[in-house]
């Protein structure tokens, strides 16, 4: 019976050594560690990449034609903090000549500056917190913007919704060119897709969901963005 257990052994190791050569992925480097899990409180001396720096530039560089992993303009991929440090040299540096983020918004001719004319250029608030988050060690960190708690009832056009827009969509749903047609801009519109109920449908969807190419919004600020549009969406 040696035969057979010749040939037992020789079928079970290239299984074997499919399965070792599948647990340790060469391709797999210390830049696809996974994202880091949104808890703690967030300190307000800290940049989180996750919750201020990705929506930024999911909204300002990712929209079609840009930066997002189907079109790859250029190579760039700015929809996660893996593909960023992969596709921009110099993005953690902390030498801002080097820096090619750094460099790329703040770059004096209009055609090169990202996102280029005729979209408007980052503002300093934006550019500055980048800069922060830079010089703070460019960390794939998060923080819980609630927590503590849930107050669904929290829910101010003035403190929830405009700054959440301005961060989050107005990058693709602003200027001349808005993506589908839909401008945010101000309250007149973002209060016209609230009441026609456009606005929480496309945060709510199961694929495609505004932001698009970004993370779904929390399960929290939904809860507050209903609540703000159930009171009439008032301009408070
Ligand atoms: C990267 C670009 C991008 C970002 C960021 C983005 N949108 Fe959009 N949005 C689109 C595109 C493209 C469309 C049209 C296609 C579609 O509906 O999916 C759209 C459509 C919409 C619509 C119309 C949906 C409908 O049913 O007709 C609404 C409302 C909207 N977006 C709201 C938002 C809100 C709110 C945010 C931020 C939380 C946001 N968008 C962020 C690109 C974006």
């Amino acid at each position: 019976m040696k035969w057979f257990k010749l040939v037992s052994i020789l079928g079970v190791l290239p299984v074997c050594l499919i399965m070792v050569s599948c647990q340790h992925d060469p391709f797999i480097g210390p830049n696809m560690l996974p994202d880091p899990p949104v808890s703690g409180m967030c300190d307000p001396d800290s940049v989180y990449f996750q919750n201020q720096i990705l929506p930024i530039l999911v909204s300002n560089c990712t929209e079609s034609g840009c930066h997002n992993l189907q079109d790859r303009k250029e190579g760039v991929v700015l929809d996660s903090y893996q593909n960023l440090l992969a596709t921009v040299e110099d993005a953690t540096n902390n030498d801002f000549e080097k820096n090619k983020l750094i460099r790329a918004i703040l770059d004096s001719d209009p055609d090169d500056r990202m996102p280029p004319a005729p979209n408007a250029a980052l503002s300093t608030a934006q550019i500055d917190l980048i800069k922060r988050w830079v010089s703070q060690g460019a960390l794939n960190n998060a923080c819980d913007e609630n927590f503590g708690g849930c107050d669904p009832t929290d829910a101010k056009y003035s403190s929830l919704i405009q700054p959440l827009i301005q961060a989050k969509c107005l990058g693709c749903h602003s200027g001349n060119n808005p993506q589908g047609g839909v401008k945010l801009s101000n309250y007149t519109e973002i209060k016209a897709y609230a009441l026609n109920g456009k606005l929480y449908s496309s945060i709510t969807r199961s694929s495609s969901w505004m932001p698009l190419g970004g993370a779904k919004l929390d399960e929290c600020s939904l809860q507050r963005i209903q609540a703000w549009i159930q009171l009439g969406a008032p301009e408070n």
